[in-house]
């Protein structure tokens, strides 16, 4: 994780900066991105899935999943380190247009895909367009054909895996709707209807993802099992080897200290087996894998850095009581504890506290109760105004989640490296707020 430490003051410092510094100098709340880690793990996937799939296939890529988070910087990091960089809306086609991410490096998902998102893909040249509907197979071949190229895409199938995470973040049971049935016989008349269009589609290979923030690898295993399983029968059935095969994201990381996740190096290798084995036993050559991890890279390399306004005692039933600590942030920076009941830790930053620890609960400064940011943690009980609060790991879907509820702006991204800060992702202002609203003439 971010390499964070306590100065003999007390004081911790994230990527060698002071969070007292940081707070006089950007303010809070905000977050604080350790650039070096965010590289680090973004390298140990790209050169351990290399490493590993090397004599099985020659190697395997790491789509850096921007969902998680994205902006030109964090884009540029990623093309530097040599990921490439998987995108769901024209929106972050922009940022890595912008970046200078080239086509050839970007993956480009969704399940309902515009004409319009469609074409700015198929026009910067992407690697892969992920179908996903019957709908979106006639509307990419439409708009090839109109633009005069072949577009390159993979069949996103749903292999009926019920994986163990929360159920608005698991996407490989029948009932959601993402991809295409395995199951139902989807899939594979997915595939027919792709290969039936050679004018104007390239079928480079199926693609399985099954949910996010899952540590139970059996899921990821039953899912590569099943969806090589078509991939076999498309060799046996249709006579067409598919070059390559995305195995999707979701690879969990620690919010506490109950989490216990694999290294990139198990999960690599743990792969590696199964796509061996099943390709051996039915004879068909090892597709190229791809991987699509987004909170495992960006997850654990940000700090949000709050300031604590209120500090409230609540009794509770049995004569205990908690701390309601109120800070400048909330559900706009951080709705993942409201919408997922997510778990985070936290720590008073700013200094260190002989007081004894109470049960303290961290929540923002929004209108309603389950404003809620770190559920349950001992803070010591002189917590008061003015101390800073840190949460870690908050790199992956909390700015990327954000929004303005309550009129609030949202907070900068500043990436540390070396003792040195810089914004990132500046600050909004309440004129930017107001920017958008049109006043009758
Ligand atoms: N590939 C596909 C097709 C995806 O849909 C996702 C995530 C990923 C890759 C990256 O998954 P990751 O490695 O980051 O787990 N907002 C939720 C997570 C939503 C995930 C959406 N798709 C959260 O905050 O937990």
């Amino acid at each position: 994780a971010a390499s964070v430490g306590r100065g003999a003051d007390g004081v911790l410092a994230i990527g060698g900066v002071s969070v007292v510094e940081l707070a006089r100098e950007f303010g809070t709340p905000a977050y604080v991105l350790d650039e070096d880690d965010f590289r680090a793990r973004a390298r140990e996937f790209k050169q351990t899935y290399a490493e590993v799939f090397d004599d099985l296939c020659g190697g395997a890529d790491v789509y850096y999943a921007g969902k998680a988070f994205l902006c030109t910087e964090v884009a540029r990091w990623i093309r530097d380190e040599g990921l490439f960089l998987d995108v769901c809306t024209g929106g972050e086609l922009a940022v890595a247009i912008r970046a200078g991410v080239p086509g050839s490096s970007i993956g480009m998902h969704g399940n309902n895909k515009s004409a319009a998102e469609i074409r700015a893909a198929l026009d910067h040249g992407v690697s892969r367009i992920i179908v996903d509907s019957f709908e979106e197979i006639e509307r990419v071949a439409a708009i090839a054909a109109e633009l005069g190229v072949i577009a390159p895409v993979l069949v996103r199938v749903t292999v009926g895996v019920e994986a163990h995470t929360h159920e608005f973040i698991a996407t490989a049971h029948e009932d959601q709707k993402f991809g295409f049935s395995l199951a139902g016989g989807h899939a594979i008349e997915a595939v027919r209807q792709v290969l039936a269009r050679p004018d104007t589609l390239r079928l480079l290979g199926l693609h399985s993802h099954i949910g996010s923030q899952i540590f139970d690898t059996a899921g990821f295993e039953v899912s590569a099992r099943r969806v090589l399983g078509l991939h076999t029968q498309i060799a046996r059935e249709l006579g067409v080897e598919l070059p390559e095969l995305d195995l999707g994201g979701g690879f969990g990381i620690a919010y506490t200290t109950e989490h216990d996740p694999q290294s990139p190096k198990a999960l690599a290798v743990g792969m590696a087996e199964i796509v061996e084995r099943e390709c051996r036993a039915d004879g068909v050559a090892v597709p190229r894998i791809s991987i699509e991890p987004g909170r495992a890279i960006a997850g654990p390399s940000t700090f949000t850095l709050y300031e604590v306004g209120t500090v409230k005692p609540v009794e509770l039933d049995g004569g205990a009581s908690r701390l309601y600590v109120s800070v400048d942030g909330g559900m706009s920076d951080n709705i993942r504890t409201a919408l997922y009941d997510a778990d985070y830790s936290c720590t008073v930053a700013n200094r260190r506290s002989e007081a004894t620890p109470s049960l303290a609960r961290v929540v923002g400064r929004h209108c309603e109760s389950g404003d809620i940011v770190v559920k349950d943690e001992f803070l010591p009980g002189d917590v008061g105004p003015g101390d800073l609060v840190a949460v870690p790991g908050t790199g992956a879907y909390c700015r990327a989640l954000s929004s303005q509820y309550n009129h609030t702006p949202r907070p900068p991204v500043i990436a540390v490296r070396d003792g040195q800060a810089r914004v990132i992702v500046r600050r909004e202002t309440i004129d930017d707020l107001l920017a958008l609203d049109v006043w009758p003439a």
